[in-house]
C-alpha cells in the first residue's frame, strides 16, 4: 500500500503489542472483593508474586482478616478501605484517597460481584437493580475513577474485569445477571479497543463454577434451596467447581500474557466455541437446560407458596 497505514498507530502496533504486565513484581495492583472468594484468592496470589495491592471490599472484618494474611506471607498491602462498588460517590473518595497515598495503579480488577436467578414472573425489582447497580455499575465507578489516571500516566497497565459463562451464554433464569454479565462484556470488549494505544490490555474473566461462598449465597427467586433434588443440583454445581485458587491462576496468567476472554475451566471455554460454531445445536441444548430448570422449579416452589398450597389442601 503506498504511503502505508494513514492512522495515529504504526502497522506493528495494530498487530502487536507486547504483554503491558508481563510480571507483577513491584506493581501496583487493586482488586474489589478481595475479602472472599475468587477476589481473595487472587489477592492472596498477587501478593505471592511480588505485587503491591490496594484492596476493598464491602465488608471490613474479613478484608482485615485478608490484610493480616498477606502480610503474615510477607505480602505487602500498601492500602485498604471497605465500601461499597455500587456508591459512585464512595469510589470517588476511596480512588482521591488511593491516587494521594499510592499514586496511579498497574492494574484494576474488577471481582466484587453478587448473583441472583429467577424467572421474569418470580424476580423482583430489586433484584434486576441490585444485579446492574453492584455487578455493572460498580465496576464502571472503578473504571471511571482509576482508569484516566493510568492513560494520563502514559506506563500502560492492565484493566481485569470478572464477568461469568452467563456474559457468554444464554444460562437458564439468568436474564438479571447476564443483564449486569453481559453488560461487563460489552465495556471490556470496546474499551480493549481503545485502551490499547495507551498499552492498558483488557482482560474479559469468564468463570463456570467455582467453588466460593458465592455459590451458597445466590439468591434462587422462587426455589426452595432446601428441597432435596435442589440441593442435590447444588451439590453436583459444588462437584464440578474449580477452585478459587485455579481461578486465580488463570486470572495472573491472564494478566501477564495480555489474554481478552480468560477461562477458568474448560467447560465454557468449550461451551462458548460451540455456541459460535453450531448456533441450532445450542439453541436446543439451551432449551433443554431450561427445560430442566423449569422441571426442577415445579418440584420446589418457595416455602411460602406450598406451605399455602397445604393451608388450601387441608383447609387448615
Ligand atoms: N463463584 C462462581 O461460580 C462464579 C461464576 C461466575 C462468575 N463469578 C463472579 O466472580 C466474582 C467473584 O465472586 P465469588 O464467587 O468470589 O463470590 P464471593 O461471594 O465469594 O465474593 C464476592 C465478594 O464481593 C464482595 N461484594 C459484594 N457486593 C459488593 C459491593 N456492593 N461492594 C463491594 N464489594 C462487594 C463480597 O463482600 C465478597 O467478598 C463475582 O463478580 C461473580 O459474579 C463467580
Amino acid at each position: 500500500m503506498r504511503g502505508g497505514y494513514a492512522g495515529d498507530m504504526s502497522l506493528k502496533d495494530l498487530v502487536y503489542m507486547a504483554p503491558p504486565v508481563p510480571s507483577l513484581r513491584g506493581r501496583k495492583v487493586l482488586i474489589t472483593g478481595a475479602a472472599s472468594g475468587i477476589g481473595r484468592a487472587t489477592a492472596l496470589a498477587c501478593a505471592n508474586e511480588g505485587a503491591h495491592l490496594v484492596v476493598t471490599d464491602l465488608h471490613i472484618e474479613p478484608l482485615d482478616a485478608l490484610v493480616a494474611e498477606v502480610g503474615a506471607a510477607g505480602g505487602t498491602v500498601l492500602y485498604h478501605q471497605a465500601g461499597d462498588v455500587s456508591d459512585y460517590d464512595w469510589v470517588a473518595a476511596f480512588a482521591r484517597a488511593v491516587d494521594a497515598e499510592v499514586g496511579v495503579m498497574d492494574v484494576v480488577m474488577n471481582i466484587a460481584g453478587i448473583s441472583a436467578w429467577g424467572t421474569v414472573e418470580n424476580l423482583e425489582h430489586k433484584h434486576w437493580k441490585s444485579m446492574v447497580d453492584v455487578n455493572l455499575m460498580g465496576p464502571i465507578h472503578i473504571i471511571e475513577s482509576f482508569v484516566p489516571q493510568m492513560v494520563a500516566r502514559g506506563k500502560g497497565g492492565q484493566l481485569v474485569n470478572v464477568s461469568s459463562a452467563a456474559g457468554l451464554l444464554a444460562l437458564p433464569w439468568h436474564a438479571a445477571y447476564s443483564a449486569s454479565k453481559f453488560g461487563l462484556r460489552g465495556v471490556s470488549e470496546v474499551l480493549r479497543f481503545d485502551l490499547r494505544r495507551h498499552r492498558i490490555g483488557v482482560s474479559l474473566v469468564c468463570p463456570g463454577a467455582v467453588a466460593t461462598p458465592l455459590v451458597n449465597t445466590v439468591d434462587i427467586v422462587g426455589i426452595d434451596r432446601d428441597n432435596a433434588e435442589v440441593a442435590e443440583a447444588i451439590g453436583g454445581f459444588h462437584k464440578m467447581a474449580a477452585s478459587p485458587e485455579k481461578a486465580a491462576a488463570a486470572i495472573i496468567k491472564g494478566i501477564k500474557k495480555n489474554q481478552y476472554i480468560v477461562y477458568t475451566s474448560f467447560d465454557i471455554r468449550f461451551g462458548y466455541w460451540w455456541a459460535r460454531k453450531f448456533a441450532f445445536p445450542y439453541e436446543v441444548a439451551m432449551r433443554i437446560a431450561n427445560d430442566q430448570f423449569t422441571r426442577l422449579a415445579r418440584k420446589a416452589p418457595p416455602k411460602a407458596v406450598s406451605a399455602a398450597k397445604e393451608i388450601r389442601a387441608t383447609g387448615t
